[in-house]
């Protein structure tokens, strides 16, 4: 079970977020992230940052705490933003919060540098899940401390948008040419032995069961929140075993100068530097 806290003031949107996520405070004095049941994303989504945001804390990955907070759409009557408005009262009741890490930045390739077996974790990792949304666009990693933290896993586990095709889907290649991390030579295969055993059914019954039972029920040809909750265990107890065979890359990467693909940083593929170059003169 996640912790859960109650929200007592809501402070800002976060205009970047395709959701709409804002900064809330909490009855514990904390600040969170907040993700909204009432988003036109819908509760699927929350679904996938729990299952996705558990399995990789407990796969050693750095995922700010998530919580469950509850809403009470009065907190919003202030608020000027008529969506800000709408999301709050279509949101009362149990809503998803992440920790929120005053003065992290964005990843940015150029800046940050990730060591090839963090790189291959992370890949590994997103692979497992299938999350489509952690490319060098939309890297969706903070850097806090010093330190690479993943966040928003709404976007991943596709198949759980159709669960007659699931297992198939789940048996499917990733493709992760696109990935943020891909120019920094991801040691997947390294990735592969250390994590791929520890994703085992008891890991993931504790992961499926963090999900509040009200954003499972009621899902269409599922009796029970037990069964759904085994029918999101089962297709990534399959894949752990094999996916890393079956991730595709096939962006250059690049080593030594710019570590970032070229598309990227403007220079060309003969090492010219390109209109868009942003590295200065060295
Ligand atoms: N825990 C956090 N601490 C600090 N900032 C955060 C945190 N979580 C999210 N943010 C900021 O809020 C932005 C939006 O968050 P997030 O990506 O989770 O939302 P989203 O609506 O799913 O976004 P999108 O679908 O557009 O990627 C992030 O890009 C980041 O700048
Ligand atoms: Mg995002």
């Amino acid at each position: 079970m996640l912790r859960e806290v109650v929200a007592t003031r809501y402070v800002t949107p976060l205009r970047e977020g395709g959701s709409l996520p804002g900064i809330v405070e909490a009855d514990d004095l904390g600040t969170y992230v907040m993700k909204f049941t009432g988003a036109g994303q819908g509760r699927k989504t929350l679904v996938a940052e729990v299952v996705c945001g558990e399995l990789g804390r407990r796969l050693g990955l750095r995922v700010p705490e998530l919580v469950t907070m509850q809403l009470d759409p009065v907190i919003g009557l202030s608020e000027p933003d008529e969506e800000v408005q709408e999301l709050l009262k279509a949101s009362g009741g149990l809503n998803l919060g992440m920790d929120y890490l005053p003065g992290s930045i964005g990843f940015d390739p150029l800046a940050y540098e990730v060591g090839p077996e963090e790189a291959g974790r992370v890949v590994w990792f997103d692979a497992l899940i299938n999350n489509v949304d952690r490319s060098w666009r939309n890297p969706n990693m903070l850097v806090w401390h010093g330190d690479l933290y993943l966040i928003d896993h709404g976007a991943t586990m596709i198949w759980h948008h159709n669960w007659p095709t699931a297992q198939a889907s789940a048996a499917k290649p990733y493709n992760a040419s696109d990935h943020a991390l891909a120019p920094f030579s991801p040691d997947v295969a390294a990735a592969a032995a250390a994590l791929a055993p520890l994703v085992t059914e008891d890991l993931l019954a504790e992961v499926t069961a963090a999900v509040p039972d009200e954003w499972l029920v009621d899902e269409p040809g599922f009796a029970t929140t037990g069964e759904l909750r085994r029918a999101y265990a089962a297709p990534l107890l399959a894949r752990a075993a094999t996916i890393h065979e079956r991730i595709v890359m096939d962006a250059p990467t690049r080593k030594g100068l710019s570590r970032a693909p070229g598309w990227l940083t403007g220079r060309s593929d003969d090492g010219a530097r390109g209109p868009r170059g942003r590295e200065g003169g060295r």
